[in-house]
């Protein structure tokens, strides 16, 4: 198993370029399924999940063809509409597959991905969702097994907005008869994108980006070339290392309009932060960070997915702060390992309590999962000596080529294996 060595101590300096977002990624693959026709993707991340994804689709008879980052999907006939346990459980997002393979063949066989690192996460809105478009749903063996002759239009009214759950019904109307309009539907930015994707293949979806989707099926779509957006979760990761290591960066291929709440944080922490069309400067001025208070939310509010990296830049804070995590109920697997660094955190149910220390030490600490490797990378970077990081497939499932971004940012970082 691979770990990560970082020598810390400098600030970040320099520029990067940031991939395109996994997580718009991920429902785009799972849309080339909709068509009999080819789909071309560009702005690929090289990241692990993105691996799981086109491994699923080749088990299942697509074409798949990528060079660099640009992937051409051609899902003309299918020879399996099944996703196996083994790859399932190391990826959630292969849920996405479920509406997709219903809407266009009738039959989808997808493992229920059980929990993970982060908590629970049931997919009950999903299954709810597609009953509720005639799906005939049984959950045999561990999987969920569901047929349709072809799903209906239907209203559904989700009781909390999950993400893959608003993409998988989204998906599944285009193809339905009918109208679908999803209600408290959740509102990131990679709905309106992947809502994008399909328009370009020919389905008719008005609301994406608010809280109402509206979705008239029509009978096939066609195929199309789509740009993925940049990882607006990568981005605020950088962000986060250079004020924690009191830097200055600049990132290429990044949006601003999608990052405003954690560019705002970022502002309090004491950063100075520019920004244009396609990149994004944060300038620490060399500045401890100051610390901040975060309550975590469905977008346009703070991203749990942020929750991880904020809590280190606190832990090096001049003061003391609270982060919230009211999305996932066991998202504080880093705080343990930022102890063994030194962090001064004291966990009460949901709330993170932070009193901030100017130096972390080095230790040898633990990956959880992706975002609590961030944080951990981010707590390396600022901490005196060598800070060895296990179980690091973790931070590949999401970020793409780490190591060499971080080192053209001055960081002296290296892999060793055992
Ligand atoms: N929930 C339910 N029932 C459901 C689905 C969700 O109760 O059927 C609950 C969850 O337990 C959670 C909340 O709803 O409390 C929101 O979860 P959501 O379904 O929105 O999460 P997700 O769709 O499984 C996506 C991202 C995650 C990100 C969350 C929240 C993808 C592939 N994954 O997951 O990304 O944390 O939204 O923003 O888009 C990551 O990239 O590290 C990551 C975990």
């Amino acid at each position: 198993m691979e770990k990560l060595i970082i020598t810390g101590g400098g600030p970040l300096q320099g520029e990067v370029t940031i991939a395109g977002a996994k997580n718009a990624a991920l429902p785009a693959i799972a849309a080339c399924l909709l068509s009999a026709e080819p789909v071309t993707l560009t702005n690929i991340p090289g990241v692990r999940d993105i691996d799981t994804a086109l491994q699923l689709l080749s088990l299942m008879g697509c074409e798949v063809e990528r060079d660099a980052n640009t992937l051409q999907v051609t899902a003309s006939t299918l020879t399996s509409v099944r996703a196996p346990y083994e790859l399932v459980r190391t990826m959630r997002g292969s849920i996405l597959l479920l509406g997709p393979l219903l809407a266009r063949f009738g039959e989808a066989d997808v493992s229920l991905p059980g929990g993970c690192a982060i908590g629970s996460r049931p997919v009950n809105e999903h299954i709810t969702g597609l009953e509720r478009m005639g799906a005939e749903i049984d959950i045999e063996a561990g999987y969920i097994k569901a047929k349709a002759t072809r799903l209906k239009g239907a209203h559904i009214v989700f009781d909390v907005p999950s993400v893959t759950a608003t993409e998988n019904l989204m998906m599944a109307a285009t193809l339905a008869d009918g109208t679908t309009v999803i209600d408290n539907a959740a509102m990131e930015p990679e709905i309106t994108d992947l809502a994008l994707m399909l328009s370009s293949m020919g389905a008719r979806i008005t609301g994406a980006g608010t809280n109402s989707i509206t979705i008239e099926g029509v009978v096939s779509l066609h195929g199309a070339q789509h740009q993925i957006p940049p990882d607006r979760i990568e981005t605020g990761t950088f962000l986060v290392a250079a004020a924690a290591t009191r830097g200055d960066i600049t990132l290429r291929n990044s949006n601003a309009a999608h990052l405003q709440y954690v560019i705002a944080k970022l502002e309090d922490v004491g950063s100075d932060i520019s920004s244009g069309p396609d990149w994004i400067r944060l300038n620490s001025r060399g500045l401890r960070p100051q610390p901040v208070n975060i309550t975590t939310a469905p977008y346009p509010a703070f991203p749990t997915d942020m929750q991880a990296q904020f809590v280190t830049l606190n832990a090096l804070a001049d003061g003391s702060s609270t982060v919230v995590e009211t999305i996932f109920e066991n998202r504080f697997m880093h705080i343990a390992e930022l102890q063994r660094m030194g962090a001064h955190i004291e966990l009460q149910g949901h709330t993170a309590a932070i009193q901030g220390t100017e130096r972390l030490q080095a230790a040898p600490v633990m990956a959880t999962d992706l975002r609590a490797s961030a944080s951990l990378v981010i707590a390396a970077l600022a901490a005196d000596g060598d800070t060895t990081i296990d179980r690091v497939y973790h931070l590949d499932r999401g970020y793409d080529n780490i190591d060499a971004k971080l080192a053209d940012l001055g960081a002296s970082t290296r892999r060793v294996s055992g």
